[in-house]
């Protein structure tokens, strides 16, 4: 029955605007509305990760909670860790609407929403009060006007060390301008090292796009490695707009979803030959099969949004409990021993 609503409820907010859509699904979890199963975990799907106890290695990624408003009941949707975010400074609005487009046929999305958030110090108290059952990160992000967008990300680190388990230096946007230019080596080393002086004791992860030459990649994972990155997340949206048929497809903006997935494995594959960071797998991941093809590809844990949009909240929940049966079907006794067994096929 709860499932048959659910699945009606997507009907529902598949057929209007897909922001208010969006915001409409905040409101329902938010109201205690959805159905939350609560953490899944089990003796195989336990993971630790930068020293994060994760009870599954599946994770929401961010741009879905981007002002932390849903912390608690997110937590009891069945994700075993949850990326808020992007927060900047200053509140801001992002860009103007429409920016968020479903691609039905192709079952994706594309948005170039622009890091429209509350800012930091609203996120920051939000945070302060929620109640997660499982490790929270926040994603870093600059305002589009800032004179010193570096300075920027070391900011809201030092704003949210002591209220998160994570926090991710988000270099990959598409949709603020010039904000892929700090993934070069020297101003990505000069980036992490403000955002290293203000974390504490938090662990710092790195988002990558997929856009990215060969040559970009192996200076990433040498900063990376030089300024003690505690994982590398593979990867943000990308421009890439080859094989779409969906009417919004030049729409422009960051493209997630199914079309993005095999790219975003390779990516993330290959990255792992340049380097020993753990890694996190993101991009059109919608089943077991598909995380567990990204653990076999080389990332200790995973992470989805588009997925939610097409499959429902109850997908993160079906999604571990399919892995959990993946890795036993292999005689893999836990997550970790599946990482990277299968590399090979996505070089
Ligand atoms: C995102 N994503 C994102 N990433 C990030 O690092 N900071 C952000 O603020 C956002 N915002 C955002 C908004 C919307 C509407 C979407 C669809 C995506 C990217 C997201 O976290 C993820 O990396 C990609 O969407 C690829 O994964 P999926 O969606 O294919 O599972």
């Amino acid at each position: 029955m709860k499932a048959t609503l659910e699945k009606l409820g997507l009907f529902a907010l598949r057929r209007i605007d897909p922001e208010r859509a969006h915001a409409l699904a905040l409101k329902a979890l938010k109201a205690g509305l959805a159905p939350l199963p609560g953490p899944v975990t089990s003796e195989r799907l336990h993971q630790t990760l930068a020293g994060l106890h994760l009870p599954n290695p599946v994770g929401l990624a961010a741009g879905f909670d981007k002002n932390a408003e849903a912390v608690a009941p997110l937590s009891q949707a069945g994700f075993g860790f949850i990326e808020v975010g992007a927060a900047t400074p200053l509140a801001q609005p992002g860009n103007p609407t429409p920016r968020l487009f479903r691609l039905r046929e192709d079952r994706a999305a594309i948005n170039r929403f622009g890091f429209n958030n509350d800012g930091m110090a609203a996120i920051a108290e939000r945070l302060a009060r929620a109640h997660s059952a499982v490790p929270v990160g926040i994603n870093l992000g600059a305002n589009k006007t800032s004179a010193d967008r570096a300075a920027d990300f070391a900011r809201v680190m030092e704003h949210m060390a002591g209220k998160v388990s994570f926090a991710t230096v988000n270099v990959s946007s598409p949709n603020t301008e010039k904000l892929r230019d700090l993934q070069g080596a020297d101003a990505l080393a000069a980036l992490l090292d403000g955002v290293m002086q203000t974390r504490g004791t938090v662990p710092v992860f790195l988002k990558i796009a997929p856009d990215l030459t060969e040559t970009e990649l192996a200076d990433i994972a040498s900063v990376a490695r030089d300024a003690q990155v505690d994982a590398i997340i593979a990867t943000n949206t990308t421009l890439d707009r080859t094989g779409l048929t969906s009417p919004h497809r030049d729409q422009a903006g960051g493209l997630s979803g199914q079309p993005l997935v095999e790219k975003s494995t390779r990516v993330l594959a290959r990255l792992s030959t340049l380097t020993d960071i753990p890694l996190i797998g993101v991009g059109g991941v919608a089943s077991g099969a598909q995380a567990y093809a990204k653990i076999r590809a080389g990332a200790s844990a995973v992470q989805l949004y588009t997925g939610l949009v097409y499959g429902g909240l109850s997908l993160a929940a079906e999604i571990a409990q399919s892995l959990d049966l993946l890795l036993q079907k292999d005689g893999f006794s836990g997550v970790s021993e599946a990482v990277g067994t299968d590399r090979d096929r996505w070089l």
